[in-house]
């Protein structure tokens, strides 16, 4: 049988990769036995996050600060790699905010578009191309339940999800014979610093745990190849089903905009 780095290495690069769940795919894939590209914006704690795995795991491990919303992104990072041949993408990085539409500028919802689905296509094209040159690779694009529906106060995020689920659907489908897998893992709420930090309260009862990082990170590794997108945890799978094939949609959106007030007690406006 084909391993895990046989199959997806030698070198995985994870784009947003200083802390949460893009340390948690670093090391998971660094116990695999791939060496490393990490990329982040602060400096500090992403050499931290590089220096440990590469303690513990014996890989080697080359971070590179760069800011993902920036146009030309991916050429720096490719003029960092030099000859590095990477057989897996993560491209987990995004930005998000919490509010009306309307309460912040429009370079807050440009920057988002930018860092989760710009900065994606650009990737996807630059190392998506070498592996179906090389007819062997991987790509994770990180989704989310919010992008099955409009999600209110949160919908540019939530749009640029849907977005990254259905690129990844597409690609899937193009790549798949010509030896590259293509996923969309599709998380629910989980509990790393950037969620932790927004203070979500509770939206209703039927809202699952957040998962920890490591368990959305081993059920990705464990479905690529397997399927086009997947909903992390048995939670959250059972919400989705609730809200895509039960409910209508008009009520799944009222659901995730009620939600979105109760957890952030956003004030009528
Ligand atoms: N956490 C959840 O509840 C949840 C739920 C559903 C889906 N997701 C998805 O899962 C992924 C990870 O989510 P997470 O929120 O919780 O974040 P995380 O795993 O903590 O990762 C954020 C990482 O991205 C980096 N990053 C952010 N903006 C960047 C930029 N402009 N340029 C370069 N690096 C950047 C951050 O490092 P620096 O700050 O150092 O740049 C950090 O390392 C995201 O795609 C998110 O949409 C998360």
């Amino acid at each position: 049988m084909v391993s895990f780095k046989e199959k997806y290495g030698p070198v995985a690069l994870v784009a947003g990769a200083s802390e949460g769940m893009g340390a948690a795919y670093a090391h998971a894939l660094a116990a695999r036995g791939l060496d490393l590209v990490l990329i982040a914006r602060r400096t500090t704690q992403l050499e931290a996050t590089a220096h440990k795995i590469a303690q513990q795991h014996g890989v080697k491990v080359l971070p590179i600060a760069c800011d993902l919303a920036a146009a030309d992104a991916t050429q720096q990072i490719v003029r960092t790699i030099g000859d590095r041949e990477i057989g897996l993408l993560v491209y987990n990085a995004a930005q998000s905010y919490i509010g009306p539409y309307l309460a912040t500028g429009l370079s807050t919802h440009l920057g988002i578009a930018a860092v989760n689905a710009t900065t994606p296509l650009a990737m996807l094209h630059e190392f998506g191309s070498k592996m179906v040159q090389r007819k062997r690779g991987g790509i994770v694009l990180m989704a989310s339940i919010a992008g099955f529906q409009g999600s209110g106060y949160l919908a540019t995020y939530a749009a640029t999800k849907a977005f990254d689920r259905v690129l990844a659907e597409g690609l899937w489908y193009e790549w798949k014979p010509l030896g590259v897998d293509v996923i969309a893992c599709c998380a629910g709420a989980t509990a790393t610093p950037n969620y932790l930090n927004t203070s979500p309260g509770k939206a209703s009862w039927l809202e699952p745990k957040p998962q920890s990082p490591e368990q959305v990170v081993e059920e990705c590794l464990a479905r690529i190849g397997t399927t086009p997108s997947f909903v992390s945890g048995t939670g959250n799978k059972l919400v989705s089903f609730l809200m895509q094939r039960l409910l209508p949609r008009k009520r799944a959106i009222q659901i995730m905009g009620d939600g979105m007030k109760k957890m952030y007690k956003i004030p009528p406006h």
